[in-house]
């Protein structure tokens, strides 16, 4: 059996699966994020040991323990946690979604130029770790001229399961600081930043075995055998994984909080202005994919904030077949692609007297699903192929959502068999590490198979060309008025 790890920003997911791919135990752990200034998001890394090894403790009282062979991760991306020489944790770990990094950002942008893509294949966004780590020295130098380690939440976790400081070409992929293309860190950036690779964890393939559990965490977990620990992947890596996203032309669009558009292909690609990110895949190959801040928040948004009901059943019941003649646009908390832009902001245009909330709520699916498009058609215009499509994520249980976006995307779209993502992606690389599978596109695609398609109405595809083009002029119409 294998235990995948799916370290979330809220929470910490823990499933434990079998040869055969069935899910045999899950149990998760809640944590905070605290929020102490505008900008800023930060968690401490001991509540994610806690939360984590507590739930390997309900796992080994419940499985048949001695059959766990290995161990593989999830991890929220890009979050920077520092250690001393004695491995205490110097700082509160700072985030993905943390802002406060836009001047850092645009000393990297400005010292490198057009150079910044050639050398880590992505453009310095502020969730991004480099832009972390230059904020530190300037702000906290006491604490920059202390680091001895820095690492990825995931890996921190792993560092107090193996005592190996370690991480994986994916995750690594959003630091800034990986060449991707060649998988190696970027000597020029490092020294920029004024860092040394001794500071950072050694890079592994997401399935690749980095160490193995120490005595003491096998003592606290009743384990006598050895259990390995992989590489493990960055959340939308892993997630892929779990979702048979390992092929080129294979292609998911996740509707969770945020919304993502994730591509996987054989060779190292990136778009001409870096709108999308050029990220390692944990298959051994590469990724590119758009990410939006809110996508099913949008409706999250609209439901319990804007309309105060709870119940979505009943706001999605109202909506019908017609397409909207109010547009929405989804940057309710700025936005990343195709607009790295954290000051785009939301709006709802075209209002008259006969619309109701039924119009509002239509515009909020169509808003998040021309969001999504921006990312797929970027992906299509890089010249990559588009064969298949999977749904993925919360929002991906609305019935009604899907067949908009296949109107949207004018293309069929596909419900998988699992919903298990990311945790499920981790436990698959832990299969392959133990050899139990030829490769992770081997594994994943034997265990995940698409069910339900929903097919593109032409007629509305032709509408929504039109409106599309309409959401994105508005965008470029209003972003200096505020
Ligand atoms: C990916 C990204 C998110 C975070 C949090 O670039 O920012 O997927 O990893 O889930």
């Amino acid at each position: 059996m294998y235990i995948g790890i799916d370290l979330g920003t809220s929470s910490v997911k823990l499933m434990v699966m079998d040869l055969e791919g069935n899910i045999v135990y899950e149990t998760n752990r809640d944590y905070d994020v605290s929020y102490p200034k505008p900008l800023c998001a930060e968690q401490n890394p001991e509540d994610w040991w806690a939360a984590t090894l507590n739930g390997l403790k309900e796992i080994t009282s419940k499985v048949d323990r001695m059959q766990i062979k290995s161990i593989g991760f999830s991890g929220q991306m890009h979050g920077l946690v520092t250690l001393d020489k004695d491995n205490n944790s110097l700082y509160p770990a700072i985030l993905w979604c943390d802002q406060r990094t836009q001047d850092e950002c645009d000393d990297i942008t400005g010292y490198f130029g057009e150079e910044l893509s050639d050398l880590v294949g992505n453009k310095a966004l502020t969730g991004f770790t480099a832009p972390k780590i230059l904020w530190l020295k300037k702000h906290q130098p006491h604490v920059f001229d202390k680091i001895h380690m820095m690492l990825l939440p995931k890996d921190y976790v792993r560092f107090r399961l193996t005592g190996e400081y370690a991480t994986d070409y994916s995750d690594a992929s959003g630091m800034l600081l990986l060449d991707v293309e060649n998988k190696a860190y970027s000597k020029p950036m490092l020294d920029y930043i004024g860092i040394n690779e001794r500071q950072l964890p050694k890079l592994y393939e997401s399935y690749h075995v980095t160490g193995k559990l120490t005595e003491e965490v096998k003592r606290i977990l009743g384990l006598e055998q050895d259990v390995l620990v992989v590489g493990g992947a960055g959340d939308q890596a892993a997630g892929a994984i779990g979702s048979g996203v390992v092929q080129s032309g294979v292609v998911s669009v996740t509707l969770g909080t945020s919304g993502v558009v994730f591509a996987a292909h054989d060779d190292y690609k990136v778009d001409d202005e870096n709108r999308l990110h050029a990220f390692c895949h944990a298959s051994g190959k590469y990724h590119t994919m758009g990410v939006m801040i809110s996508a099913a928040s949008c409706l999250k948004w609209w439901n319990e904030s804007a309309s105060k009901t709870d119940d979505f059943d009943k706001i999605l019941s109202e909506i019908d077949d017609t397409i909207s003649d109010v547009i929405f646009l989804p940057y309710l908390l700025g936005e990343r692609t195709p607009y790295a832009d954290p000051n785009a902001k939301g709006n709802f245009f075209g209002l008259n007297m006969t619309h109701e909330r039924k119009d509002m709520t239509k515009a909020v699916l169509e808003g998040v699903a021309f969001g999504l498009k921006d990312s797929l058609d970027l992906i299509k215009d890089m010249g990559l192929p588009v064969k298949e499509i999977r749904l993925l994520g919360g929002g991906a249980k609305s019935s009604v959502w899907k067949q908009v976006i296949a109107d949207v995307f004018g293309q069929t779209v596909y419900d998988i068999n699992t919903n298990q993502g990311g945790a499920l992606g981790a436990a698959i690389l832990a299969a392959v590490g133990a050899g139990d599978f030829d490769s992770v596109e081997t594994a994943s695609s034997k265990l995940i198979k698409t069910t339900v398609s929903y097919e593109p109405n032409m007629d509305n595809y032709e509408k929504y060309k039109l409106k599309h083009k309409k959401y994105q002029a508005l965008y470029h119409h209003l972003k200096d008025l505020f």
